[in-house]
């Protein structure tokens, strides 16, 4: 969480920095600031709210200098407000930091000790701070390794220093940070993304890495200082997909791509006329594989609980989840016939990250299905599949969502037929079947009105429970994340056999239960758990594949999504559920793309 940017140019940086913090915008936005150096002198700006506010100051006090960083924020350490807004700065250096600094509080004390003042109540301040008093002896450069040293946590820092006005110091641990290169211009940032309308030439830096950059070179060192060299990736131009468009938010958008998202990563993964999935090369030969292991968070670890059920359903391998900051300090049996598969849109939250990272040293094989292939997460593992979703701004992930849960039933089918346990004609039936999906949630998405309808009976509610079996249940939990997430509006995901075991006891008169329940072999009982809500006033909101099913009038409103395959379900039971979110959302005035308390790649632990 945070976005750091930083520009060392032959011109004025301060409306770029501005641009590249809008697109940073996802990672956080409870403050903004920028500093740039002009005659020698660190000219910091910086506000409580969002980029608009800065853009606002710059526009009144414009802020020269061809050199600069700027910072959105996602507070941890003191409240979002204008002091502790970044970049904190010392007469000597500034500083922008994306992370924790777990030992703030110890350093703070040996440098109050010694006389020295803290303005604000960050973390970050003791970077600044350390970093300050390093110079009095040291060149830029060890000052920063020296600070490094002492430090303990995660970060992406980005400096700049009153008397070296030509460089920006770049350093990386744990979070992610990015290098840009262009004409008479170089780049720091938080994500190849923010740098994207700059450049497309961009390199990582590694865990441990350092790097200094003027306008026209960057030079990178390890771990040891000692000077590196650095692959250069050229990002690809999807710049379309970065923009609103016609719609009213990212998220309505990202909603409404999904056939297309869906049907791009069929395309990549099958082979149309060979009738088959072209996923080689498994780290782990299928017929070996004693157990997988499905690990994430939040939306991401919802789409490994519904990938649970499809792989008990079509193979013989054992199946294990588990969310990505509980798996990473248990104390666990590492085998290495298990395969570990990481969920990630973004490929660089802290915790799954770490948790790889665990992975890694008990020498396992790893996969991980990220939306971003650069990220930290995908380098990180032995093998990566991609969702092929295209860059997801909303929050609230929604296209990922689909993508992800597309990428691991492609990869289930694939090893349900090498390890013979599904037959070809299953095999062949399935991917057919799964090629019908786009067109099948195309349809889902024209039914928006009937969402709206039943968004209004939210305005007034107290809370909500979404319930659903078997894998109806995760996508349950995956809907009432959305609906909390972007309204605040409390929301319970349950199994619905689990009601009488305690939550019936939320059910009363008027409250909203969306009962998610397709022509399985649960359908029968969740009807009956539906009953026994109904009984106690709860009011029924049903969705269903079902075209038997007659809404009757104990059900307040119905929504029938198309069928096409028990498995693919719950893939098309998602949609109604995404859309309710959103339009409960926008009925309550909410921030859509960019809700309270919440950044979208969550690079803190
Ligand atoms: C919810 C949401 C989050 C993310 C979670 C993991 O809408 O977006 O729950 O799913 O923070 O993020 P990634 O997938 O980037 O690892």
């Amino acid at each position: 969480m945070c976005g750091i940017i930083g520009i060392a140019s032959n011109k004025p940086v301060s409306v770029n920095i501005i641009n590249s913090l809008k697109k940073l915008e996802y990672r956080g936005y409870d403050s903004a600031g920028l500093a740039t150096l002009t005659d020698n002198n660190i000219n910091e700006k910086k506000c409580s709210g969002r980029v608009e506010e800065l853009e606002k100051i710059l526009f009144k006090t414009p802020s020269n200098g061809n050199i600069g960083i700027g910072h959105v924020r996602w507070a941890t350490h003191g409240v979002p407000n204008s002091l502790n807004a970044h970049p904190h700065s010392s007469d000597q250096v500034s500083v922008v930091h994306n992370g924790i600094i777990e030992n703030s509080d110890e350093i703070k004390k040996e440098l109050e000790a010694k006389g020295i003042k803290f303005k604000s109540q960050t973390d970050t301040e003791v970077v600044t701070l350390l970093i300050t008093e390093e110079l009095k002896n040291n060149k830029p450069l060890d000052s920063v390794f020296k600070t490094l040293k002492k430090l303990k946590g995660s970060f992406a820092l980005g400096i700049i220093f009153k008397n070296f006005a030509n460089i920006i110091i770049g350093a990386r641990r744990g979070s992610p940070l990015a290098v840009g290169y262009a004409k008479e211009e170089n780049y720091i940032g938080s994500d190849s993304y923010a740098l994207k309308s700059m450049t497309n030439k961009i390199s990582y830096l590694d865990d441990g890495e350092l790097c200094i950059l003027t306008k026209d070179e960057v030079n990178f060192y390890d771990t040891k200082l000692k000077k590196v060299n650095k692959k250069i990736f050229t990002l690809s131009e999807d710049e379309a997909s970065t923009d609103k468009g016609e719609y009213k938010h990212f998220m309505l958008k990202e909603i409404v791509e999904q056939p297309d998202t869906v049907k791009n990563c069929i395309d990549e993964y099958i082979d149309s006329i060979k009738k088959n999935i072209n996923i080689l090369n498994f780290p782990i030969e299928p017929q070996n594989i004693n157990k997988i292991v499905l690990i994430g968070c939040g939306t991401a670890y919802n789409s490994c609980l519904t990938a649970k059920y499809w792989f008990e359903e079509l193979t013989s391998i054992d199946v294990e989840i588990d969310i990505a900051s509980e798996f990473r300090y248990r104390k666990l049996k590492f085998n290495s016939n298990n395969l570990y598969i990481f969920v990630s849109q973004s490929g660089e939250t802290a915790d799954t990250a770490a948790a790889l990272d665990i992975c890694k040293k008990n020498n396992v094989k790893t996969c991980s299905i990220v939306n971003v292939i650069e990220s930290t997460i995908a380098r990180n593992s032995d093998w990566v599949l991609p969702i092929y979703a295209g860059i997801e701004i909303g929050v609230a992930s929604t296209k990922a969502f689909l993508g992800q849960l597309t990428v691991l039933y492609i990869m289930c089918l694939k090893l349900a037929f090498l390890r013979k346990d599904i037959n070809e004609d299953t095999y062949i039936k399935n991917i057919r079947n799964l090629k019908k999906l786009p067109d099948a949630i195309k349809k889902c998405l024209k039914s928006e009105n009937n969402i709206q309808l039943m968004a209004k009976e939210f305005i007034s509610a107290k809370g909500s429970m979404f319930l659903g079996r078997g894998s109806s249940y995760p996508i349950a939990l995956e809907g009432a994340l959305k609906l909390k997430e972007l309204s605040y509006l409390h929301a319970e995901g349950y199994p619905a056999g689990e009601m009488k075991h305690g939550p019936l006891a939320l059910i009363e008169e008027g409250l909203p239960v969306i009962v998610i329940a397709p022509k399985d072999k649960y359908f029968e009982k969740t009807i009956s758990n539906m009953q026994e809500v109904i009984a106690r006033g709860g009011k029924i909101l049903f969705i269903t594949d079902n075209k038997k099913e007659s809404l009757n009038e104990n059900i307040r409103f119905g929504f029938r999504v198309p069928h096409i395959d028990n498995l693919l379900t719950p893939i098309l039971l998602t949609l109604p559920l995404q859309m309710l979110a959103y339009h409960v959302a926008l009925l309550k005035n909410c921030d859509v793309d960019k809700p309270r308390n919440l950044a979208k790649s969550v690079t803190v632990e």
